[in-house]
């Protein structure tokens, strides 16, 4: 790729080898088929739409939507009436229209080196319809919710997959979360029952998951939601060798242990998975569906606190996620593709299973962490699978940039043609290592933009195709149509800068908030009617480059995980010592974001390390472990307005020990903010 410097800005082309062999050659090939996506989408989504199994065509009306608060309820309808099952489309139609049954769908790369497996096309069908059927053994029906709590294993896949095909919606909890937040999501969406694993290993830490979930459990019990069913998978006793290991490291690669460990057993409720799935039968057929049906909840970060559980239905949300699969990371037949991406975030749910699998990609599907056993082992990966297409975040590329490139350079990755980011905006010199670096300057860098609820790309380069420049989502995806809104909601042309919305349906927005659809509402399409509001603030340049700037609302991005801080503030105030809690978000330089928190106490109780320490048990107890605060200072008072609403704003200057606070005549007593700026320098010792 060719730099060709601008006054301001750096752009990159791809090599002409790899945009002459791209499905997107060229920018003008984009804007043609950008324009008659927009000019009519139904018609260009009905041409994609043609490559699926329907058992019953969309022949009603392809599209209808509202998108105006002001004129009555919020709806978006994709192909409503056509009858389908993505099960069937991501793994029969493979298997059997495209006779690609014996084709690898993953190669799974344990924690450990020398534990890994692979996964065909026909193993994952025989699979899913076995875990179908043990599924509606014990009576999970279409529509039943189940909540699936697992480490990333290939069970993890075959039970997302299983749901789907019995028409069950899935509701995937990502298994870096807590009890309490399990707990509140099974809760939540009235899951029936919950497949589980016995527990995995994180690098050398060994997380005992069952346990957790049976935590959760008791807490549902205690709430009264008694949970009767819990499928597990044993993990980490696994000891019976495989014939589909490929792996040849180590002197006992087939071991997937850490060490014993005893699974607690509730036999009223718990099910070993293996047992069950060795009497089901693999035969199984789907339960056909319609596009407009529900396919999955995922939870994701509210701004009042409370998560929101994110649907999204089926028809719509298959044919965007192939889609863009196939576009985003210009994907060929005889790719490997990987997404280091853990399932339980809607990264995973897209792209390494339903985008990767519509399209029959091998993908390699990875347990472990970037830098175990050591900081190359992404790299070493890499050679091994002959990744050709490497999709990762911003937070990642920080940590592995720190270690130099000597770990980078201890592997050839001569495999690789397209690289990817996602989960939060990615600055400029990460972009550049991960372009000079990693891809050896020959790769092209898709950095896209999308979210929870938007199920799949939105704002993203092709890469044969989009010139790029470090650090912008560039241009919309087919179908999208962004826009610009200043604060009283008018769309601003050309360069300028504010609230990124989007003036139409793609097919894979999220349909509803699960059993709130007010919320849903309120929080989308409230603010600016007529718009979906993604939350996100955003900049256009004078080439129409889209450049993400970062949430505009009560949420932070913690190593490309969304948090709301009124998430974190509930968790700190019901430690008893604790009165009121503010949290802010503090530059980190490889978490992108991090916490910083300020709390005052009740009466008589002192500020200690031990309480601080106590507090950041607190968070990673209630929320999760990506929650724990970097910093929790003590805060006589908070600053406040007169009518006693926290000045966010103002923490954060304090946070960053910026001294020019701007406007602070609405604030109540301004004593306080010097009494934080003293606090901020006993807490630094300066
Ligand atoms: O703030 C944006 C940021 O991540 C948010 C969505 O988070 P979540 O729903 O957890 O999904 C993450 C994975 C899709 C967005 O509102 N974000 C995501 N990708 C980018 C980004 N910010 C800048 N550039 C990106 N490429």
């Amino acid at each position: 790729m060719i730099p060709e410097s601008g006054a301001s800005q750096q752009v990159f082309i791809a090599p002409s080898e790899l945009s002459s062999k791209a499905h997107i050659p060229n920018l003008e090939t984009y804007k043609e088929l950008y324009a008659k996506s927009v000019e009519n989408p139904e018609e260009f989504w009905k041409g994609l739409a043609k490559e699926f199994y329907w058992e019953k065509q969309p022949t009603g009306q392809f599209l209808d939507y509202n998108f105006d608060v002001t004129k009555g309820k919020i709806y978006i309808e994709w192909m409503k009436g056509g009858i389908t099952n993505i099960c069937y489309n991501v793994l029969d139609r493979n298997v059997k229209e495209k006779k690609l049954g014996d084709k690898i769908a993953f190669y799974w790369e344990g924690n450990k080196p020398g534990t890994s497996l692979k996964v065909t096309y026909n193993e994952l069908l025989q699979n899913v319809c076995k875990c179908a059927n043990v599924l509606r053994e014990q009576g999970v029906k279409k529509g039943d919710r189940v909540s699936i709590y697992m480490p990333m294993i290939v069970e993890l896949v075959v039970a997302m997959l299983a749901c789907a095909r019995i028409g069950a919606v899935h509701s995937v909890v990502f298994a870096g979360f807590s009890a309490d937040s399990l707990c509140d999501r099974i809760i939540d969406s009235h899951c029936s029952l919950l497949i589980t694993a016995d527990g995995f290993c994180r690098g050398d830490k060994q997380i005992n998951l069952k346990q957790l979930a049976d935590e959760a459990l008791n807490k549902c019990k205690e709430k009264n939601f008694p949970v009767t069913k819990c499928i597990v998978v044993k993990h980490l006793w696994k000891t019976e060798p495989s014939s589909n290991d490929v792996c040849a490291e180590g002197p006992s690669p087939l071991k997937r242990i850490c060490q014993n460990l005893q699974t607690p057993w509730n036999a009223a409720i718990d099910m070993w998975w293996h047992e069950l799935m060795e009497d089901a039968s693999d035969q199984c057929e789907p339960e056909w569906c319609d596009a407009e049906d529900d396919l999955f909840i995922l939870y994701t970060s509210g701004s009042t606190g409370k998560p929101k559980g994110v649907v999204h239905s089926i028809g719509g949300y298959m044919i965007f996620t192939a889609t863009t699969f196939k576009y985003v990371f210009d994907y060929h037949p005889d790719d490997v593709y990987w997404c280091t991406a853990d399932i339980g975030w809607i990264t995973g749910h897209s792209y390494i299973t339903y985008g990767p699998l519509a399209n029959a990609a091998t993908s390699v599907l990875f347990e472990g962490l970037p830098i175990y056993p050591d900081e190359s082992r992404m790299w070493q990966i890499i050679d091994k699978y002959k990744v050709s297409k490497f999709y990762t975040a911003p937070t990642a590329i920080r940590l592995l940039m720190k270690y130099g490139d000597e770990p980078v350079k201890r592997h050839s990755r001569k495999s690789l043609k397209i690289l990817g980011t996602v989960g939060e905006p990615i600055n400029p010199e990460a972009w550049l290592w991960y372009y000079r670096v990693v891809g050896e300057e020959r790769c092209p860098i898709v950095d896209t933009f999308w979210q929870t609820e938007t199920g799949g790309h939105v704002m993203t380069p092709l890469p044969g195709a989009t010139p790029l420049k470090p650090g912008s989502a560039t241009l919309p995806f087919f179908g999208v149509v962004p826009s610009i809104l200043n604060e009283s909601g008018e769309e601003l042309e050309g360069e300028a800068e504010g609230y990124l919305v989007f003036k139409q349906p793609w097919p894979s927005i999220m349909r509803s908030v699960y059993g709130n659809h007010p919320r849903f509402e309120k929080t989308y399409f409230r603010k600016f009617p007529g718009y979906y509001v993604t939350g996100d603030g955003c900049k256009r340049d004078k080439d129409g480059y889209y450049w993400i700037t970062g949430r505009v609302d009560d949420m932070l991005n913690v190593s490309g995980h969304l948090l709301s801080t009124a998430e974190v503030e509930s968790a700190l105030v019901e430690h008893r010592a604790v009165a009121e809690a503010a949290v802010v978000s503090h530059p980190h330089a490889v978490k992108g974001e991090c916490l910083y928190c300020f709390v005052t106490l009740k009466e008589g109780r002192k500020f200690s390390k031990t309480l601080e320490e106590e507090l950041r048990k607190q968070v990673r107890e209630k929320i999760s472990p990506i929650a724990t605060p970097d910093f929790i200072q003590y805060a006589p008072a908070l600053p406040k307005t007169r009518s006693g609403k926290i000045m966010r704003r103002v923490l954060r200057k304090i946070a960053r020990n910026e001294k020019d606070l701007g406007d602070t005549s609405t604030l109540a007593d301004p004593a306080v903010v010097d009494q934080l700026f003293t606090s901020r320098c006993q807490m630094f010792n300066v």
